[in-house]
């Protein structure tokens, strides 16, 4: 029988449970014997009951729970190369050679750091005496396929990541319930957002929030801004508007890449429109909660099209990233989607937010 293990790495995301669950109980009904790994890579690198033979009941209730109940980390030790000979150690105590993982752009260029030099590592592991010859010839390549997880919907190469809509449905919620006390005191407020260097979270949270002005990394606004947005929301309270919110993403910059702190856009309203404001920083209650009927139907289905990639893939083939483009599971090669996702944030790093804007599927206005 082939085994297969399932991890999830970095930071957590709602959908997690049904993605895990979908590779499970797929790899079960094709009849590979699944084992999942607690506490991302940390567990591999620490093995014992960190690597856990699991069977359908063992992901039973978990489809509608937030975060993961295998445990995420951000491990060190698989950074180093030591570590990483020590995971592929304990994957072969087990006869694993197959690995899911969700996780970010971090996590999954690690797991396919982990498939390319797995050939050099087992056989490290045998020059060593930590195992022996004959299972190092049976187990020669590792076959792996990524989902990502993330609230952040960062990742090029997939419309959407596990866990961003789930987010989006908070942040949704937040600024419904601050909107009712905003408007009671006719004030305004000023929303922090997650999403890193994306501002996905942010602009859709705004569209969907019916926000007055957003601030996103992709494209920064124009000096000046201060001014237009402050009589953007004065014009809204002549109108008889009585609250005004503005959603600012926790990466925002302007257009020299200078950060623009929440705290700072607050200052600029108040100052210049001499209101009361008020700043609420969402943070973790966005990564927190139970996962969106989205996020628990496509992580299920995204975890048996994983499942089916890693069964199929072959010891020569690259590693796959799994996930959506136009509602229909897509699969592409993992690796040029982190590149794709890592050109973005250095567009941005150099100021060539045209090319940001484009990369998002977007147009950049000057
Ligand atoms: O990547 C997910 C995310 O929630 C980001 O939006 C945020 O910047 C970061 O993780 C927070 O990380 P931590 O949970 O380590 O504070």
């Amino acid at each position: 029988r082939r085994r297969v293990a399932v991890l999830t790495s970095g930071g957590d995301a709602q959908g997690m449970n049904p993605a895990v669950r979908g590779v499970v109980r797929t790899g079960l009904n094709r009849g590979a014997e699944m084992f999942a790994v607690y506490e991302g890579y940390q567990g591999l690198v620490d093995g014992g009951e960190a690597i856990r033979h699991v069977e359908w009941d063992d992901v039973s209730g978990v489809l509608n729970r937030g975060g993961t109940v295998i445990g995420t980390a951000r491990s060190k030790d698989f950074r180093e190369r030591d570590g990483r000979r020590t995971a592929v150690k304990h994957l072969l105590e087990h006869g694993i050679d197959r690995l899911v993982v969700i996780g970010g752009d971090g996590s999954l260029s690690g797991a396919d750091l982990l498939r390319s030099e797995w050939a050099s590592l087992v056989q490290e592991l045998a020059d060593r005496g930590e195992i022996d010859q004959d299972t190092a010839d049976r187990h020669p390549a590792l076959m792996i396929a990524g989902l990502v997880g993330s609230i952040d919907n960062d990742m090029l190469g997939t419309d959407m990541t596990i866990g961003a809509d789930s987010a989006l449905h908070r942040i949704v919620e937040a600024i419904d319930s601050i909107g009712s006390t905003a408007a009671s005191h006719q004030r305004s407020f000023v929303v922090e957002v997650m999403g890193r260097h994306c501002g996905y979270l942010a602009l859709m949270g705004a569209i969907a929030g019916g926000a007055d002005y957003v601030l996103i990394p992709e494209d920064p606004p124009l000096p000046g801004w201060e001014q237009k947005m402050c009589a953007l929301l004065a014009s809204g309270r002549e109108a008889g508007r009585r609250n005004s919110i503005v959603i600012v993403a926790e990466g925002a910059h302007d257009r020299d890449n200078n950060p623009i702190t929440s705290e700072y856009v607050l200052n600029v309203i108040r100052d210049t429109l001499n209101e009361d404001v008020r700043l609420t920083i969402l943070g973790h209650v966005q990564r927190g909660g139970d996962p969106s009927a989205y996020d628990r139907y496509t992580s299920s289905i995204l975890g048996y099209a994983a499942l089916e990639e890693v069964l199929s893939a072959k010891p020569d083939g690259v590693s796959k990233l799994i996930g959506t483009r136009g509602n229909r599971v897509s699969k592409v090669p993992l690796m040029e989607s982190v590149a794709q996702t890592r050109a973005l944030a250095d567009a941005i790093a150099a100021k060539d937010f045209n090319t940001a804007m484009a990369m998002r599927g977007n147009e950049f206005t000057e």
